[in-house]
C-alpha cells in the first residue's frame, strides 16, 4: 500500500491530489494550518471514499516545534513512500509597499519549512524508498514584479529541488525529488488569501485547474520525473521564457499581473 503525506492538503491542490491518491487506493496523511478546514475536508472524503484511510495532523509549519510534532505525528505509523511539500501561500504588491512581516512569514513556509521537511524525511524514507515532490510555481521562471518574494521563493523550490534531484541520483539514493511548476489555478483559495483577485494571469489562456495539476502530479510520479511544468500551454511559454530576452520575459509577466 502506498502512503503519501501531503501538506496543504486539506484544500486547493493538494485537496486534489488527495482525491487522486484515494482514487488510487493509497493511505493519505494530511498537514493543513486550519483545524475547522482539515475536519471538512475529511467529512468530505469520506463520504466520497468511505473505506479511506485518513490521518490528519492540524499544524502551523511555520512554528519552531512544528516539525517535531509532525516527526512524532508521523512515527506512529511509517514513513510515507511519497512526501508532498505543497503548503505555500502568495503575497501581491509593490515589496516596498508590503508589510516585511507578511514577506517573512511567506519565506518561513515556502522555503524554510518545504526545506526542513525535505531534509527530515530524506533519511526517514532511504531504506524502503520514495519520492519527495515539492510545489513550485511558473512563477519561479523569471522575476515577478508586484510578487517579488513569493517569485523569489518558488525560484528557491525550483533550484533547490533540481539540485537535490541530481544529488540523490549520483549517490544512488532511494529517494528521488520531483519539482512541479502548475501554472496560475483559478480554483483554489490561494488568489484571496495573497491579495490576488482579478489577475490578468488568472483568467490567462495558461490557467488551470487544481484537479489538473492533480493529474500532471500523478503522472510525473508513474514517469519517475524530476521536474514537470504542469499544463501543455505553459510548456510551451516555458520554452519561449527560455528564449526571450529577460527585459521582455519581465515587461510580459508584469502585464499578466495587473488587475483587470
Ligand atoms: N493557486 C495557484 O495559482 C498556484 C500556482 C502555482 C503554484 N501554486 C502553489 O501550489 C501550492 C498550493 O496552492 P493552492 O493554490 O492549492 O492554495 P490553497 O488552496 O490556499 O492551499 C494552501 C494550503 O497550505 C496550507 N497552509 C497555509 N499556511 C500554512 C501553514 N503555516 N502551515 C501549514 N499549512 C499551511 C493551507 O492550510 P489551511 O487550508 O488549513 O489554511 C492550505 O491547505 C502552494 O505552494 C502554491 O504556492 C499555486
Amino acid at each position: 500500500m502506498t502512503r503519501i503525506l501531503i501538506t496543504g492538503g486539506s484544500s486547493g491542490i493538494g485537496l486534489a491530489l488527495t482525491r487522486r491518491a484515494l482514487a488510487r487506493g493509497w493511505e493519505v496523511s494530511l498537514v493543513s494550518l486550519d483545524a475547522a478546514e482539515i475536519n471538512a475536508a475529511q467529512e468530505a472524503l469520506k463520504a466520497d471514499f468511505p473505506d479511506a484511510q485518513i490521518d490528519a495532523l492540524c499544524v502551523d509549519l511555520t512554528e519552531a516545534d512544528a516539525l517535531e510534532r509532525v516527526l512524532k505525528w508521523v512515527k506512529k505509523s511509517a514513513a510515507p513512500d511519497i512526501l508532498v511539500n505543497n503548503a505555500g501561500i502568495g503575497v501581491y504588491g509593490a515589496s516596498s509597499q508590503l508589510d516585511p512581516a507578511r514577506e517573512q512569514a511567506m519565506i518561513a513556509l515556502n522555503v524554510a519549512a518545504l526545506h526542513a521537511m525535505t531534509r527530515a524525511f530524506l533519511p526517514l524514507m532511504e531504506k524502503s524508498g520514495g519520492v519527495i515532490v515539492n510545489i513550485a510555481s511558473n512563477s519561479a521562471f523569471q522575476p515577478v514584479p508586484l510578487m517579488a518574494v513569493y517569485a523569489a521563493t518558488k525560484a528557491f523550490v525550483r533550484h533547490y529541488t533540481l539540485a537535490l534531484a541530481t544529488e540523490l541520483k549520483e549517490a544512488g539514493s532511494n529517494v528521488r525529488a520531483l519539482c512541479v511548476c502548475p501554472a496560475a489555478v483559478k480554483d483554489t483559495p490561494f488568489l484571496n488569501t495573497a491579495g490576488m483577485e482579478g489577475l490578468r494571469t488568472f483568467v490567462s489562456f495558461t490557467s488551470m485547474t487544481a484537479d489538473e495539476v492533480a493529474r500532471d502530479i500523478m503522472r510525473g510520479l508513474d514517469r519517475k520525473k524530476r521536474f514537470i511544468v504542469s499544463g501543455a500551454k505553459m510548456r510551451a511559454v516555458y520554452l519561449l521564457t527560455k528564449l526571450a530576452p529577460s527585459a521582455l520575459v519581465q515587461a510580459i509577466v508584469r502585464r499578466e499581473v495587473e488587475r483587470v
